[in-house]
Formats: C-alpha cells, sequence, structure tokens
C-alpha cells in the first residue's frame, strides 16, 4: 500500500491531460475517448450487470490462479464479494467501453474475465467486434457466461483454461485491443507481453492492469515501455497502454483521468 501511495504521488508530479500532449493521435485519443463525457445508452446496461452481481450471495469456491488474494482468506467466495474486490471499478468499465467503441477493434481479446465486468464494457463498445476472454477457474467463468447470456451479449467467447494453455492453443488468431489483468507479477506479465507481440498489428493496443500493485509490476511495465516494438506508451496509473504505430516516433506520456 506504501509503494502505492508513493507511486501515485511520483505519478501526480508528471502527469498531464490533453493539452500537454503534441502527438495528434494521443491527442484526439485523450480528448475524445478517456475525456468524452457523454452519457451513453450502454452505460445503464454496464451498471445493471454490476448491481446484479454486487446483489448476489451465492457462495462458491474458487481456484486462484493469480498473486493470491490480500482480501480473501479461503477459497470459499460470494459473487458480491468478488465483484465488490476483485472486479474493475465503474469508472474503469466505462472507459474501457469508450476505448471499445473509439478504437472499433475487430478482435479483443481478455485475459482474466473474472464475472465479466470489463468483458461486457468491451462488447457492448463495439457489438461487431468479437470478444474472446480466459479464465482459468471454472467457477468463476461458469458465473459470467450464465451473465453474458442473461445479457444476450452474442459476441463474447469465453475460454475456461490457464493463460499458458490458452497461448499453446491459439497460436494464429490476432488482437487488436487486449486487456491484461490476470497474474499481476513481473515474470507472468512479461510472459505474456511476450506471447501477445507474436499476435498484435502495429495497430493494436495492449492495456496491462495495476502496473503500480508492487515494484515488480512497475519493472515489468517500464521493460514493456522500453520494448523496441512499443512505439508510445500512456501511464493512466491504474492502467499502462502501449501503442505499436510504426508512424509514431518513441513517446511516453503520463495522463491523468
Ligand atoms: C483481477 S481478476 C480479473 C478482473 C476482471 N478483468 C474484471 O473485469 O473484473 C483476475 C482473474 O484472472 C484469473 N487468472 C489469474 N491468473 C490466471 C492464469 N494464469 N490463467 C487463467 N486465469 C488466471 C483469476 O482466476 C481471476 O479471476
Amino acid at each position: 500500500m506504501l509503494y502505492q501511495i508513493r507511486s501515485y504521488l511520483q505519478f501526480l508530479t508528471k502527469a498531464t491531460n490533453q493539452h500537454g500532449v503534441h502527438s495528434p493521435y494521443v491527442y484526439d485519443l485523450i480528448t475524445n475517448c478517456f475525456y468524452d463525457k457523454k452519457k451513453y445508452p450502454e452505460y445503464q446496461q454496464i451498471h445493471a450487470y454490476r448491481k446484479q452481481l454486487l446483489n448476489d450471495r451465492t457462495p462458491f469456491k474458487v481456484t486462484d490462479f493469480g498473486k493470491g488474494s490480500t482480501v480473501f482468506k479461503s477459497d470459499e467466495r460470494v459473487v458480491a464479494s468478488v465483484a465488490k474486490h476483485v472486479g474493475i471499478s465503474a469508472k474503469r468499465q466505462r472507459l474501457l467501453f469508450r476505448l471499445s467503441r473509439y478504437l472499433k477493434p475487430e478482435n479483443s481479446l481478455e485475459l482474466g474475465t473474472s464475472l465479466g465486468l470489463a468483458t461486457i464494457a468491451m462488447a457492448l463498445g463495439n457489438k461487431s467486434s468479437s470478444v474472446l476472454t480466459v479464465e482459468g477457474c471454472p467457477n468463476t467463468a461458469a458465473i459470467a457466461v450464465r451473465q453474458f447470456e442473461s445479457h444476450r451479449l452474442d459476441n463474447i467467447r469465453s475460454h475456461t483454461c490457464t493463460f499458458d494453455t490458452f497461448f499453446s492453443e491459439n497460436a494464429s488468431e490476432v488482437y487488436h485491443l487486449v486487456f491484461v489483468d490476470g497474474h499481476h507479477s513481473k515474470e507472468y506479465t512479461l510472459q505474456y507481453f511476450e506471447q501477445l507481440l507474436k499476435r498484435i498489428t502495429s495497430n493494436s493496443i495492449l492495456i496491462f492492469d495495476d502496473i503500480y500493485w508492487s515494484p515488480g509490476m512497475t519493472e515489468a511495465w517500464e521493460e514493456i515501455k522500453a520494448h523496441p516494438t512499443v512505439r508510445v506508451s500512456i501511464d493512466t496509473f491504474t492502467w499502462g497502454l502501449v501503442f505499436f504505430r510504426k508512424e509514431q516516433q518513441k513517446e511516453h506520456f503520463y495522463i491523468r483521468l
């Protein structure tokens, strides 16, 4: 926690809004997507999906693939607590919706479905895209799939397997928007980044969650930024976004949300 507070204070000293940005591509993204204040009708469905989960007291058992939980002491969970403590925030859901809407990815990928809060945001953002989401815990994935069906989100494909299995069995598909929200450790984040590099185009965008979760996650983020194929990075503190557009000069941005 102390590490995150210190990192946030450092972030604030570097962060700007769109006015500190000279790249037209990044300026447009920040102005018309990050800071887009329109109240999209889909926000109601995103809100309803979240509310259903927060009202659901059903207990279930999880298989933990991540870094372990600082909130839960056993593998017994209640749907509402997972939605509250593990899922992305309502604000991030809306941002992910806008990113999917703005970027219009043909194929999106999420590593770490949990209960599907991010998945539905990506799926609603571009209904003609295909959103593939991967979750290792079968009980968690089953709850997410039930939710996708009840919300008639037909553009979501759910894979229940580990990320390693997913990568070894899915070598050829290319993804345009990727949300990496699974095992929050340096080693695994870098492994997933290497795997993803084989499955992207120069127009793809990768989003890494919780880049200041631990010193290791920040080191992974710094290595990703420095990778020769990465042209632009945007650090929003909670998320790190990387872009591969060859026409851009290498540049790193710190943007307040
Ligand atoms: C932080 S949660 C994801 C939250 C979700 N993206 C959302 O929008 O609310 C991370 C999820 O990734 C899954 N996970 C972590 N490491 C994994 C791995 N190596 N293989 C498969 N699933 C994994 C966990 O079971 C957990 O449900």
